[in-house]
């Protein structure tokens, strides 16, 4: 890596794996003005659909191309990553005092030892959105949150490349990068679940499954608005957090009637909120019928 690479001029880049997340950075890095040195993927037709959408050469060796980059991407599906670099780095692909970045949000950086091996700065820089496909007509990194970790120098280099992209960067320990991933998996993916369960709770109201998402969502959003304003034990309202378990009994009487599958997620969830209203007002003995009716255990 030059001296200082977190100051211009940009470094040339190269992707290895050409997909969702790969191509979308690609696009993004060379609208930001970075100059693609090349993209290499498993398969020919993916490299080569990288290098028309941002330029550089393309191939299914690696070596070949990130050899000539200043900083390497290797966005292949995580278990791939630590092969690849080691790849890499026995056909001597790294040039020293480049960096090599992964972009796993579960696994950190030392993934990449073959690459620090041959004095390249390692690191991960992950970006906390869903990339559903390949973006190439929006920047799909701006005003989004990329968690950055690694050795000194690949981290300055990350949070130039955040910063770049109109991304703002956090700092994530080494060690703490698994949970991290785990709290961006239950934010994202088990919201889905929960707005699944919901709507076929909805469903079996009589609203049809197209309307459930825009009957809900203005709630939706009120209580992701209220969290974001007063915090999680502040934003609970609803029969909880009033202790009104004889509304809790008549849902589970329903449920069992209706979508009995659904009863443990609805007690185990139940349980969790009694927690969080615990920490507010609600008077604890009306807290205890609302989670007898939870446990199954009331008289
Ligand atoms: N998708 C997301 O929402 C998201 C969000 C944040 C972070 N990430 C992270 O971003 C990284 C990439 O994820 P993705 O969603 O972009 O995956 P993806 O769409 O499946 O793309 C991965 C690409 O890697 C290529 N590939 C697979 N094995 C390879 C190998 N051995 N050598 C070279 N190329 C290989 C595939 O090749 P071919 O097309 O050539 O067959 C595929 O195009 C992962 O570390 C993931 O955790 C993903």
């Amino acid at each position: 890596m030059p001296e200082s690479m977190e100051q211009s001029p940009k470094p040339s880049f190269a992707v290895v794996g050409c997909g969702k997340v790969g191509v979308s950075l690609a696009y993004a890095l060379s609208r930001a003005g970075y100059v693609a040195a090349g993209f290499s993927s498993r398969s020919e037709s993916s490299a080569a659909r990288a290098a028309g959408i941002a330029g550089g050469v393309h191939g299914t060796v690696p070596w070949n191309i990130t050899r000539n980059a200043d900083v390497v991407f290797i966005t292949t599906p995580d278990g791939a990553i630590a092969n690849v670099c080691k790849e890499i780095a026995d056909n001597d692909g790294f040039q020293p005092n480049s960096a090599v970045l992964h972009c796993s949000g579960a696994i950190g950086s030392a993934v990449l030892e073959p690459a620090r091996k041959c004095n390249a700065h390692t690191g991960s820089i992950h970006p906390l959105q869903s990339f559903a496909s390949i973006y190439t007509n929006t920047n799909h990194f701006k005003e989004i949150i990329v968690a950055v970790e690694g050795d000194e120098q690949a981290v300055r280099l990350a949070g130039r490349i955040a910063g770049d992209l109109d991304a703002h960067q956090i700092e994530i320990r080494t060690e703490g990068k698994m949970l991290y991933h785990a709290a961006a998996v239950v934010a994202s993916n088990y919201l889905v679940t929960l707005l699944d369960f919901s709507v076929q709770l909805a469903e079996k109201a009589g609203i049809s499954g197209d309307d459930a998402i825009r009957v809900l969502k203005p709630l939706i959003l009120g209580t992701l608005s209220n969290i974001e304003k007063n915090g999680t034990v502040k934003a609970l309202t609803g029969p909880i957090v009033r202790g009104d378990a004889g509304t809790i009994e008549q849902h589970m009487a329903d449920m069992e009637a209706m979508l009995p599958s659904m009863l443990p997620l609805y007690r185990m969830l139940g349980r969790y909120t009694a927690d969080i209203a615990e920490k507010r007002e609600t008077p604890k003995t009306d807290l205890e019928e609302v989670r007898k009716r939870f446990d199954g255990s009331e008289s």
